[in-house]
């Protein structure tokens, strides 16, 4: 069966086309390579013995994206992926942002009414939350104003989603709420690739303890936690991946109550950066240089997921530990250093 990634060659994308490749699902990837490498696709292939079939397309070209579907009829699912995701650089270049991720889903929702095409995943993040009054958090928790513009591309999309599928019976789409993704698939082939200065904790952890980065800075060590430092729901990307799978069958067996439906994807358990600075030192027996520095603007306190709905109706569950998404972070990032 052929289903449709977009952003394929992205860090969760990449990892996710394993994933499908490893269930029987033959797939087909859009990339604009924006924000990855063709590389990805050996990487790809490396692990999986099969070669996707591959398309250099923006999704921000209508026509293009047009006659994509034009020459590919048979597509029985999308999971959508592509979308710019710096939170710092959406401030700075907001009309970017909602260009790239919201006109992108418009042409893709277009494209699939067109075609009486059913059967959408969706990327959204936790970020939908904020820092929310209850901990862990289920998905009834309200959504809060987002703190930027990335974070209201994703609460757009998921709106802009449920809208569709309100006017379309026979649509059926899910959004999948990612908490923090980390770690690379386990024969270190794919993982994450950050451009430039990594943002997110752990590509600047690996990158600090091999020599790349001076010493990482822990933004504050004053919140209202047991020991001063922000919680997150650290999720390995594998885990995440498998999610992306569960939740097609989902689709594809019509087993969905309503024809819109959002899940959480965490642990269900917070880390917070002290814990994750240790276990990560424990692991991979390497010293990090650290230091304590101010708080980052916009950061929340805590957040991990109340993943029952998930374990539940999806019948899906975390499986690896924080442990082994660190180790394989750390030889992630040996093998980039040895090419
Ligand atoms: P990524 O940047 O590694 O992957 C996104 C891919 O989409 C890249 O390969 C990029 O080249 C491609 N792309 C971007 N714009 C495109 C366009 N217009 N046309 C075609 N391709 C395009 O990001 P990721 O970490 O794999 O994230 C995947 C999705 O998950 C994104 O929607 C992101 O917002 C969402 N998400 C990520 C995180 C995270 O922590 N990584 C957390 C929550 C949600
Ligand atoms: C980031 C994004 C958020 C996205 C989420 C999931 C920001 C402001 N927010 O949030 O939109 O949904 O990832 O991927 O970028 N930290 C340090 N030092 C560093 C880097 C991070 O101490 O050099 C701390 C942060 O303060 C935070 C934790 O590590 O407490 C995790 O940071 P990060 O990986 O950026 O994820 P989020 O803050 O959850």
């Amino acid at each position: 069966m052929k289903i449709l990634v977009t952003g394929g060659l992205g860090y969760i994308g990449s990892h996710t086309v394993v994933a499908l490749i490893n269930q029987g699902y033959e797939v087909v990837i859009i990339d604009n390579l924006s924000n990855s490498s063709i590389e990805v696709l050996e990487g790809i292939t490396a692990i999986t013995n099969k070669t996707p079939e591959f398309h250099k397309i923006d999704l921000r070209e209508k026509n293009t994206v047009a006659q994509f579907f034009d020459q590919h009829k048979d597509i029985k699912g999308i999971i959508h992926f592509a979308a710019s995701k710096a939170v710092g650089e959406s401030v700075e270049k907001p009309l970017l942002y909602y260009e790239n991720n919201i006109s992108s889903l418009v042409y893709l929702l277009q494209e699939m009414k067109k075609r009486n095409l059913s059967n959408f995943i969706f990327s959204s993040s936790c970020t939908v939350y904020g820092q929310a009054d209850e901990l862990p958090i289920t998905e009834n928790a309200p959504v809060k104003k987002a703190e930027s513009p990335y974070g209201n591309t994703k609460l757009i999309g998921e709106n802009m989603i449920e809208d569709f599928c309100q006017s379309q019976k026979e649509f059926k789409a899910i959004s999948l709420r990612y908490f923090n993704p980390i770690g690379a698939h386990s024969s270190a082939k794919i993982g994450e690739l950050p451009i430039g200065t990594p943002q997110n904790l752990v590509p600047f952890i690996t990158q600090t303890a091999i020599g790349k980065r001076k010493e990482l800075s822990v933004f504050g060590d004053d919140y209202n936690t047991p020991d001063g430092t922000c919680i997150r729901d650290y999720i390995h990307v594998m885990d995440l991946a498998e999610a992306h799978v569960r939740a097609l069958e989902r689709l594809l067996k019509a087993e969905t109550k309503n024809n819109y439906e959002v899940f959480n994807l965490g642990t269900g358990s917070g880390s917070s950066v002290m814990e994750i600075i240790k276990t990560f030192e424990k692991v991979t027996a390497q010293k990090l240089p650290y230091k304590i520095a101010g708080r980052r603007a916009g950061d929340i306190t805590a957040a991990f997921a109340d993943t029952q709905k998930a374990n539940e109706i999806l019948g899906w569950k975390s499986k690896r530990s924080l442990e082994e998404a660190l180790s394989s972070a750390w030889n992630w990032e040996i093998n980039v250093n040895k090419n």
